[in-house]
């Protein structure tokens, strides 16, 4: 009966209020209202949208489905960070240790590539014995003893979401700003966090392309956010090509272990570095931006922020000696170039055609249960604006066999587009939005000298 009178005043463009949505989120995770009722429900809040104190009672609602960590005692600051995915972003597995090789906790809990988009849990799974499946009690002893975990989520965290989302996406109900702010959040509050960086990515790439749906997703993540204690920070970055040069699981964990190391791609550090510095003045490691850039540069020329992930690696049962060596990674049977066609300017690397063939290759997945070959991908050292000659090395396939060198290749000919005129990709980093509002990224923030 609940169900019945939420969904026809959801369909008539009616309110839901708190205890309402306590009630039929509760019902629905207790296996009392059936899937067709709640998938009618989706379609009329998908259509007729929440209001900003619905989306923050959905949420609690998913958060009071499950457990939650209680670090509080743990450390004054716990601070994370959340991408709404793309295509080469390997940035949490530098972030990560970076940011906690500088004092910050961070409990950081991921998830796992789907469609063309990576996940970092299957990046990290690339490390031999690396377990991104750990209890929470087991995440909070590790958070104790090194400062950071990077995990996947558990069955304990939010399981309303979890049922919800994967209906969401078999009745077309995912593109929804306040249902994707209220299931993301959902699971981030449980983290117990004080901070929370977000990198919200534009472009063909992502899954909300254009820069005012992201926009809006910022703003109500972020006061949702705000309600509970949790100050966030947003950062819009571009998702019209791949980040860093390498796509596909062990070949972005090798990227990343360099960049650990201070060889990491210009355009995967300047979106590390941001989101970093926004996690260390969150977290009270730094006063400004400013101080914070320098120190992740200290950090990371020192070694420091590499011996943070050999630790991590260690704790979380996997070879550490992958930071010394990343050959230690899994590495692909089979590997080709490829070369430019023609001449002329590179004037797209589409991010979407070069996750479709990291799937094609067996390195992605098109269904939650698919298993991912860790050794596949590409790895890509061209970027748009760049001019190319004819028979010039753009790319390297890294495949299973010669049909999958082939598959990479087909892939690698739909996505890199060679013109005579150069296009001007996205600004890799275009605005900063905190709870005072929206404004363009600017990287500097020191007061000018006297
Ligand atoms: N990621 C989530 O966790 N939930 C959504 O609704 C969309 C993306």
């Amino acid at each position: 009966m609940l169900a019945h009178r939420l969904i026809e005043r959801k369909r008539d463009g009616g309110r839901i209020e708190p205890g309402e949505w306590r009630a039929l989120i509760g019902a629905y995770a207790a296996g009392h209202i059936p899937d067709y009722q709640m998938a009618a429900f989706l379609m009329a809040a998908y259509l007729r949208g929440l209001d900003r104190a619905e989306t923050v009672a959905l949420t609690d609602a998913m958060l009071a489905s499950g457990a939650a960590f209680d670090l509080a005692a743990l450390a004054p600051a716990r601070v994370d960070k959340h991408s709404t995915g793309g295509v080469g972003d390997k940035v949490s597995l530098v972030l990560a240790p970076l940011v906690a090789s500088l004092g910050v906790v961070v409990p950081m809990m991921s998830g796992r590539s789907l469609g063309h988009t990576g996940g970092t849990l299957d990046k990290l799974e690339a490390i031999p014995g690396m377990r991104t499946d750990l209890s929470l009690a087991a995440a909070r002893a590790q958070l104790e003893r090194v400062g950071c975990v990077l995990m996947g989520q558990t069955d304990e965290i939010a399981p309303a979401d979890r049922r919800l989302y994967a209906l969401r996406d078999a009745t077309a109900t995912v593109e929804s700003v306040p249902l994707i702010a209220a299931s993301i959040m959902s699971k981030k509050l449980a983290e117990s966090l004080t901070g929370l960086v977000l990198d919200i990515k534009r472009g063909s790439g992502s899954f909300l392309p254009d820069l005012e749906r992201g926009l809006e997703l910022a703003h109500t993540m972020i006061a949702i956010a705000a309600d509970r204690g949790c100050e966030t920070v947003a950062l819009i970055t571009a998702m019209d090509r791949p980040l860093g040069r390498a796509v596909g699981n062990a070949l972005e964990t090798e990227e990343a272990i360099h960049a650990l190391r201070g060889e990491g791609p210009p355009d995967l550090m300047a979106v590390t570095y941001a989101l970093g510095a926004e996690m260390l003045v969150l977290g009270g490691a730094a006063a400004t931006r400013d101080e914070a850039r320098r120190r992740m540069e200290v950090a990371i020329s020192s070694g420091r922020a590499a011996e943070k992930m050999q630790a991590i690696i260690e704790a979380q049962g996997g070879n550490p000696a992958v930071v010394d060596d990343p050959a230690v990674l899994p590495q692909a049977e089979a590997c080709e170039l490829y070369e430019a066609p023609r001449s002329g300017f590179v004037a797209r690397v589409e991010p979407r055609a070069v996750g479709r063939g990291v799937i094609a290759l067996g390195g992605g997945r098109t269904r939650m249960e698919d298993t991912v070959d860790p050794t596949v991908g590409f790895v890509i050292t061209v970027k748009p604006g760049d001019w190319v000659n004819a028979g010039e090395p753009l790319a390297t396939v890294f495949a299973r066999d010669d049909a999958g060198i082939a598959a990479g290749r087909a892939a690698l000919a739909d996505a890199i587009r060679i013109a005579d005129e150069a296009e001007h990709p996205l600004p890799l980093i275009s605005h900063r939005i905190t709870a005072a509002g929206a404004t363009r990224y600017e990287p500097n923030d020191d007061p000018p000298a006297p």
